[in-house]
């Protein structure tokens, strides 16, 4: 297979459409056997549930080219699950993890002159998502759903890549307690635009939200999850019951322990003693593990001993760690490399 003509070492975190998508529907209480279609667009009445009530739920993971050539995908079951957990909380019909598994598989594989080469620093992005696709004027749960997955090629989701980024403590919250912030649906990023187009604005890449209720502790930003590290190289990561369960936090916390060797703890960060660690860093499927250098509170700068030049010493072993799983450079744990061709 020939890959496309892509100049994929200058890619930015953007939408290119690729040639196959994958849709399914669900109608009279069952979803359709689904299959893969070229037209990238969608009709959909305008009382659509998505469309008035922001029915809609949706997934984030990568594909990318191994060391020896293989297209592989990384621990695609628990986005699959989150999913589920995703769409009950929104009275969604649940899509099985099987299915979601497979689907990712087909669309992936369908687009494999897509998927950058290895070394490019370029991923293929992969986007499931669902929404309410009947007609609701009533405020209630729509009863046809579509389920579709695209893929598109990125680069970095941070300009610069590894270098250490500058974010601002928001004043606008993310999640309320009891809310949805542990979930992946689309209202919590609609309603997070104000903050971070305010953030750009002032020049901060990032908002790092604080809990709703107290305004005391570190919940975490519009799309990563936070890592800390102290000083004697312990890696802490905020415990919330109202932030995304990001794959990455939570295989790092693996990594940390099982390959590095360093001690974890995932418990509630307080915003005061922030100051005191030595790293900081965000993770996600697209920011990777990306250096935090500064945080702003109202003027206050927060500092790390690591700089604004390069990653720290401990995130660079987890950044190095986990990216050579994902690339097939070091032996993954059992079950988190899922290989499509
Ligand atoms: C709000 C938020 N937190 C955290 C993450 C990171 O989660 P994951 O590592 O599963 O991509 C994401 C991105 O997916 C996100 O949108």
């Amino acid at each position: 297979m020939e890959k496309k003509n892509i100049d994929w070492s200058n890619l930015g975190f953007g939408y290119i459409e690729t040639d196959k998508r994958y849709v399914a529907n669900y109608k009279d209480g069952k979803w359709d056997d689904g299959e893969l279609i070229s037209d990238a667009n969608i009709v959909l009445n305008e009382c659509a549930g998505v469309l008035q009530y922001a029915q809609t739920v949706f997934e984030g993971l990568k594909a990318y080219t191994t060391e020896d050539g293989r297209i592989v995908t990384f621990r695609p079951d628990l986005n699959a699950q989150r999913m589920e957990d995703s769409a009950k909380r929104l009275e969604m019909p649940v899509f099985p993890k099987e299915r979601f598994v497979d689907a990712v598989t087909k669309t992936v594989k369908a687009n494999a002159a897509w998927v950058p080469p290895y070394g490019s620093g370029a991923t293929l992005y992969i986007r499931p998502y669902m929404f309410g696709s009947d007609s609701v004027i009533g405020v209630s749960p729509a009863n046809e759903y579509q389920f579709r997955v695209f893929t598109t090629p990125v680069g970095p989701y941070f300009k610069g890549g590894a270098k250490p980024i500058t974010i601002k403590i928001s004043d606008f919250d993310r999640a309320a307690p009891h809310g949805t912030g542990h979930i992946k649906a689309g209202l919590n990023y609609a309603m997070s635009l104000h903050a971070i187009v305010r953030a750009h604005e002032e020049g901060y890449a990032e908002n790092m939200y604080l809990d709703a209720a107290t305004r005391t502790k570190v919940e975490e930003t519009g799309g990563a999850n936070f890592i800390f590290i102290t000083k004697d190289k312990k890696v802490v990561t905020p415990k919330s019951s109202s932030i995304l369960p990001s794959i990455t936090r939570r295989s790092l916390l693996y990594v940390a322990k099982e390959y590095l060797g360093l001690e974890t703890e995932e418990r509630e960060v307080y915003l005061d003693e922030v100051k005191d660690f030595a790293e900081c860093g965000l993770c996600g499927t697209a920011a990777v593990v990306s250096p935090v250098g500064k945080i702003v509170d109202h003027g206050k700068e927060i500092c790390f001993a690591s700089g604004m030049e390069e990653m720290g010493p401990v995130t660079k072993q987890l950044y190095d760690t986990l990216t050579g799983i994902q690339m097939g450079r070091i032996e993954a744990p059992e079950g988190w490399i899922h290989v499509i061709e």
